[in-house]
């Protein structure tokens, strides 16, 4: 059904959060070829259910697949919550066996032990991305000491969205969000970033958060995995073409989605309009 030949690694994002992880992912892997697809239209994912981030996320591993694309990320916290494992387990065997598909939570969780002192560590996110528990469950899984306390932050997406980063209204729900995690557990030193957009409020959150807690980015370290997955697995990166370049697909306007790519990648982008159901 798809072909066989070698192409670009897909990588894929409700909107533009993912934008956040490609760019990583393009510093570290300058030579590959990349095809980044944005589900715009019918972003966000964060307060969707599980039935509904499934098939979304489905579709556009499929249109990524069509498109040449053998390996595939999901650089979405919600959809590597809520759809990767079914993907994984359900789809792949029957649309290709030989394809992967991988999350951005399970790079994260790896590290872990080497970003907490305290053994204490929060976890911000979208409310479907939180209220999952995947980040609980799969750190209660590999390192069961350690101490994880979640934090929806529904806001913080849209505030990002609309280039919000340094308004009256982000200080209120970025110190709302902050207060809160901080008095459920204060022994966090650690609060990790597990949501792709949250890196832009980067710079807001810290201003909120006293000197010894520490603010974790998962863009390198799922750049550095997806390195490591390669060297492991070198008959896939044989499937990989390395020309160096990238495509941009959204399922909303292309316009709209070049103009805020450059928020997210500080370069412009051509961008090209595709339907994925
Ligand atoms: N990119 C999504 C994530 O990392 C958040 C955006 C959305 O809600 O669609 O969870």
């Amino acid at each position: 059904m798809f072909s066989k030949e070698a192409g670009p690694i897909g990588i894929f994002d409700s909107g533009y959060g993912g934008l956040t992880i490609f760019d990583k992912i393009r510093e570290q892997m300058p030579e590959y070829d990349f095809i980044y697809l944005g589900d715009n239209a019918r972003a966000p994912y964060g307060s969707r259910s599980f039935d509904v981030v499934y098939r979304f996320t489905r579709q556009a591993v499929i249109k990524l697949f069509e498109e040449g694309c053998q390996l595939v990320i999901l650089a979405c916290n919600t959809a590597s919550a809520k759809a990767l494992r079914s993907i994984q387990q359900i789809d792949l065997p029957q649309l290709d066996p030989e394809r992967r598909v991988l999350g951005v939570i399970r790079p994260t969780v790896e590290i872990i032990p080497e970003i907490t002192s305290s053994g204490h560590v929060g976890i911000l996110g979208t409310a479907g991305t939180i209220h999952s528990h995947s980040y609980s469950i799969e750190i209660g899984r590999m390192f069961p000491a350690v101490q994880v306390t979640g934090e929806a932050c529904p806001m913080w997406v849209p505030l990002v969205e609309n280039e919000e980063f340094d308004s009256p209204g982000a200080d209120y729900f970025v110190e709302k969000h902050l207060t809160h995690i901080l008095s459920v557990d204060p022994m966090i030193d650690t609060l990790v970033l597990g949501c792709t957009h949250y890196p832009l409020l980067e710079d807001k959150i810290k201003q909120f958060l006293p000197e010894h807690v520490r603010v974790f980015s998962q863009g390198e370290r799922v750049a550095e995995s997806l390195k490591e997955y390669l060297v492991r697995h070198p008959e896939m990166d044989r499937k990989l073409t390395k020309e160096g370049r990238s495509r941009f697909l959204t399922t909303e306007s292309a316009e709209k989605f070049s103009e805020a790519a450059t928020i997210f990648l500080h370069y412009p982008v051509q961008v090209e309009q595709v339907a994925v159901d």
